[in-house]
């Protein structure tokens, strides 16, 4: 890692070696939100479809679900080189299968597919630019197609300080069993919150807080047929929506 936030790197260009060992420790909730995603895939284990990773970074959720669906075929989509060097080699053992992009969400095409899938990166995205992206999604999906959106958000009123005191003590326990099992060092936990907190004062790495009703209502406005939260564990939550079917 280095030294500052002023050194001109971008914030996933920085972490991206580490990104898979770490990411996990620093969010409780992940590895059963990516578990979650894969068993929310709307197809038989060996029917054929084509799916899309939104914000795929180092392509640990397209890496599941290509290994879970032997038929299914997939464009991976980000715009940090480094995570998708990271992806690439990744996705080594699916040729064939699998196109990694370098682009931003926000205005690079999305490809005509049967599934679009997005993990922990809605958050970049500035709330203004999601109800084009959440329709541009809609427009890419096949008749009948799935979308299912995983990211921190929040939903219905307000936390309380003591819910907020348990999501912090539910995250430092996690924080603490890796340690101890030797995963991670505190040292490396430490800095790492710390090297975030230097590059989201100085604007490199920019978060916003979405409303699960705001994207659920911009997802009703952009056609979908069907929306529900499926899954939430504190501010992970996920969102599965369905586009009419060609017939309805
Ligand atoms: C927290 S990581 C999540 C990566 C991956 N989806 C996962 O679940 O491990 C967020 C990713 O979003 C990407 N990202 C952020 N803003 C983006 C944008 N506007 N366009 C494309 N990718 C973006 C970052 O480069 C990073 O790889």
């Amino acid at each position: 890692m280095g030294n500052g936030a002023n050194e001109g790197f971008s914030y996933f260009a920085e972490i991206a070696a580490s990104y898979d060992r770490v990411q996990s420790v620093l969010s409780p909730p992940y590895e059963r939100g990516l578990e979650t995603i894969v068993e929310l895939v709307p197809f038989d284990p060996d029917e054929p479809f084509h799916f899309v990773d939104l914000g795929c970074g180092t392509a640990e959720p397209t890496a599941r679900v290509l290994e879970r669906f032997g038929r299914s075929t997939a464009v991976c989509i980000d715009s940090e080189p480094e995570m998708l060097g990271i992806a690439k080699r990744k996705l080594t053992p699916y040729p064939g299968r699998i196109e990694v992009r370098e682009g931003d969400l926000t205005d690079c095409a999305i490809p005509s597919c049967d599934l679009v899938f997005s993990a922990k990166t809605f958050h970049h995205v500035h709330p203004d630019r999601l109800p084009s992206l959440i329709a541009r999604i809609a427009a890419a999906l096949r008749p009948g197609g799935c979308f299912i959106l995983y990211d921190t958000m929040s939903v219905g009123p307000g936390w309380s300080d003591e819910v907020r005191r348990q999501a912090s003590r539910f995250r430092e326990r996690h924080v603490q069993r890796a340690v101890d099992s030797g995963r991670v060092t505190r040292e490396e936990i430490d800095a790492r919150r710390e090297y975030k907190r230097m590059m989201k004062a100085a604007g490199k790495d920019v978060e916003y807080e979405h409303h699960a009703e705001d994207l659920i209502s911009a997802m009703t406005g952009a056609g979908y047929k069907e929306v529900a939260v499926v899954w939430r564990l504190f501010a992970d939550t996920i969102l599965l929506a369905f586009v009419p079917a060609g017939d309805s």
